[in-house]
């Protein structure tokens, strides 16, 4: 374990939150000191860009391809916005990050706001992370009296302000667009897009949306450089670690900074030290609760984007959730659904009255009140909202239900001839 590079989690002890004097003991603002005193903002997104960073919230957007649409030369406001909204259940790698370094996050967002030239950053926090917010308020504030935040940072000519702002508490509020609704006093609805928040984001003014662990890569990619940060991953189409929060039936559910590209059975052997009760692995949900499951004949597959996306699932946010044999998969996909289906906005059709539905046929399935008919109707489903709703949270949800159809549609069948679930006694 000791060998795997650690960036975002160098400074990480157990139950310690380190603050400014030991965040630079490490090196702490040392990338900072050198984008301002070398670097072109121009150059700082061309750095990005080549080091092949993708979004670590969810879509894997390429964050340099993202920084190039942004319009960093336009005058007047805008905004960098860090996403730390963190509500889908089996994620939460960015509070673990926030807990340990909350200055690796400031100090992200200080030069990605140098790089984008935006005058205004928000951080926008999950309600519940109450310690989080509290920690990452007192960076700000060491980060400004070191004079890392304000008025002409480090004599540049740069200013720069930086906010930490709470959720409202709903899933929907982590949908960027949603989020800038939030923040703006609105209901959180997501937005058309169209334009983009790049070109019409917060306030109607240009606004580039990043999650948290995004933003805190890029100190580490100025020090380290492009190439180097590529070459953290195992696999060529992968770039630099990942942390990755295991739940679920493992012998160990912690959060570990391993590299992008690591197989799913190292990660389920080695660091979720097996699974529990010396039961036998039955699936996993690779990259939180919107993506498809994955099953024993998956344990070799890299962990990356392409190579998930290869085998019908997603690397999403690299919240690894195991399953025994002992679990019901009708039953655990439903628990998923119920989810969903109450943090649907309501705003669009597919979503608020299709998962409604699918929660209803998988609860017939589970009471053991289904029939083939209700497993046809599940498919039309599929069929009808995938592709079909306002925002990917409907696309989303139906990430396991298209892995229960895929993996485990056998198990439907058996609880609609049983007429009960087999797993219950
Ligand atoms: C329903 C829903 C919830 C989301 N929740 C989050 C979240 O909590 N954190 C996050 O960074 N991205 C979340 N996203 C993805 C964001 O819309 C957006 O893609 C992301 O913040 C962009 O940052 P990145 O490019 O750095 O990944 C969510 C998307 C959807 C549809
Ligand atoms: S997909 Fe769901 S959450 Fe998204 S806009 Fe439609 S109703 Fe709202």
């Amino acid at each position: 374990m000791s060998q795997v590079p650690q960036l975002l989690f160098k400074n990480r002890r157990p139950g310690e939150t380190v603050f400014i004097d030991g965040y630079r003991a490490t090196g702490g603002y040392q990338p900072l000191e050198k984008a301002f005193r070398e670097m072109t903002p121009v150059e700082l997104r061309e750095l990005v860009k080549s080091s092949n960073l993708r979004g670590r919230g969810g879509a894997g957007f390429p964050t340099g391809v993202k920084w190039t649409f942004f319009p960093a030369d336009a005058p007047g406001p805008k905004y960098l916005v860090c996403n730390c909204d963190e509500m889908e259940p089996g994620t939460y790698k960015d509070g673990e990050l926030l807990m340990a370094d909350p200055h690796q996050l400031v100090e992200g967002m200080i030069v990605s706001a140098y790089a984008l030239q935006t005058d205004v950053g928000y951080i926008f926090i999950r309600y519940a992370y109450e310690k989080q917010a509290e920690y990452l308020r007192r960076a700000i504030a060491e980060a400004k009296e070191a004079g890392y935040i304000g008025k002409n940072i480090l004599g540049s000519g740069f200013d720069f302000e930086l906010h930490v702002h709470g959720s409202a508490g709903r899933y929907i509020l982590g949908e960027e667009t949603a989020l800038l609704n939030g923040l703006e006093g609105q209901r959180p609805n997501p937005r058309l897009k169209p334009p983009f928040p790049a070109t019409r984001g917060l306030f109607g003014q240009p606004t580039t949306v990043n999650n948290v662990e995004t933003i805190a890569n890029i100190p580490h990619i100025i020090s380290g450089g492009a190439e180097w940060f590529r070459d953290l991953a195992l696999t060529p189409e992968g770039s630099g670690t990942k942390l990755f929060g295991l739940s679920g039936h493992l012998n160990c559910t912690e959060c570990f900074e391993l590299p992008v590209g690591i197989r799913l059975g190292e990660v389920v052997e080695t660091y979720g030290q097996g699974v529990w009760k010396n039961r036998k692995f039955k699936a996993c949900l690779p990259g939180g609760a919107s993506t498809p499951y994955l099953t024993e004949e998956h344990m070799d597959v890299a962990l990356d984007f392409m190579s998930l996306e290869k085998v019908g699932s997603r690397f999403g946010t690299a919240g690894v959730t195991v399953f025994d044999d002992q679990t019901c998969m009708v039953a655990a996909t439903l628990n998923l659904i119920q989810f969903f289906a109450r943090e649907s906005c309501g705003w669009c059709t597919p979503c608020r009255d299709g998962l409604s539905m699918v929660r209803w046929l998988l609860e017939k399935f589970e009471t053991g009140k289904g029939s083939p008919e209700h497993l046809d109707m599940l498919k039309d489903q599929l069929q009808n909202i995938s592709g079909n709703s306002f925002c990917a949270l409907a696309e989303g949800a139906m990430g396991p239900v298209a892995g229960l159809l895929t993996h485990f549609e056998q198990e439907i069948i058996d609880h609609i001839e049983k007429g009960r679930c087999p797993f219950k006694s």
